[in-house]
């Protein structure tokens, strides 16, 4: 589903994390977002799901303006997100914890956990979201036992129960090894098409071999937006954030 930023603005005091930010994110697209640390990644994508509101500009999801819309309304309008903090149930099993997610976004899922998780409408899901990251065989593992690469794998099952046509993905490949980075970007390809996805990512090769196009983000401004080959042909960027060799 197309996301689309115009004239984003937000500032924390004096600080302005956010300025006049354009940015668009087409049907099927795979768009990173990259930029320095403190560049205003995460307070954009906060602002997106709705944990944040803009002081002033509009986000459009689909056709419908969701820039006042409260996080679970913007849940329920097609939009997803993934933490770069986790923020997994230690205690629970790696299927407990997607069962969760699931139930939160069924009708009249507030019911009690207790009941929740024995619940068979959300096992099967649970179980399928874990199959399509790879956690099958872990799915009885308490969360506390996982490798981390592991845990960030449950991470992204829990945003595909949700079943949202448009994932917001913060880092999903913090912290982890190679081989278990190289994982996650083959994860991640998987889903390319069938998602709208807007990606925060640092390592340079995962994103310049995922994405179709990418917006550079830096002092709270995207200085450029293109695809991949533009983006390193770009002196401007070269300079701001990917050095000049
Ligand atoms: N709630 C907040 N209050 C004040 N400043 C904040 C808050 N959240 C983030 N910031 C500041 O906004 C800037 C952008 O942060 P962030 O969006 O986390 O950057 P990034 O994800 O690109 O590393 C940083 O200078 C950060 O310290
Ligand atoms: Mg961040």
């Amino acid at each position: 589903m197309r996301l689309a930023l115009r004239k984003v603005c937000r500032s924390f005091g004096a600080l302005r994390v956010t300025q006049d930010v354009d940015l668009a994110v087409e049907t099927g697209e795979l768009h990173a977002l990259i930029g320095p640390n403190g560049a205003g990644k995460t307070t954009l994508i906060s602002q997106i799901s709705g944990e944040l509101f803009p002081d002033s500009g509009e986000i459009v999801l689909g056709d419908q303006a969701i820039t006042r819309m409260p996080a679970h309304r913007r849940a329920a309008a097609g939009l997803a997100r993934s933490f770069q903090i986790s923020q997994l149930y230690a205690d629970f099993d790696a299927e407990d914890n997607v069962a969760m997610a699931v139930q939160a976004r069924l009708p009249g899922g507030f019911g009690m956990w207790r009941d929740a998780r024995s619940d068979p409408r959300l096992r099967e899901p649970a179980r399928d979201a874990l199959g399509r990251v790879g956690l099958a065989q872990r799915a009885g593992v308490r969360v506390s036992e996982l490798a981390h690469g592991e845990k960030r794998q449950l991470e992204l099952a829990m945003v595909l129960a949700r079943e949202a046509p448009t994932l917001l993905l913060d880092e999903p490949m913090a912290g982890m090894s190679a081989e278990e980075s190289h994982r996650m970007s083959q994860l991640l390809a998987s889903l390319k098409r069938r998602y709208t996805i807007l990606l925060v990512e640092h390592d340079m090769d995962i994103v310049f071999s995922l994405a179709d196009r990418i917006t550079v983000l830096v002092y709270g401004r995207a200085i450029f937006t293109g695809t991949p080959q533009e983006v390193r042909a770009n002196a401007e960027v070269r300079n701001a954030y990917l050095g000049s060799d």
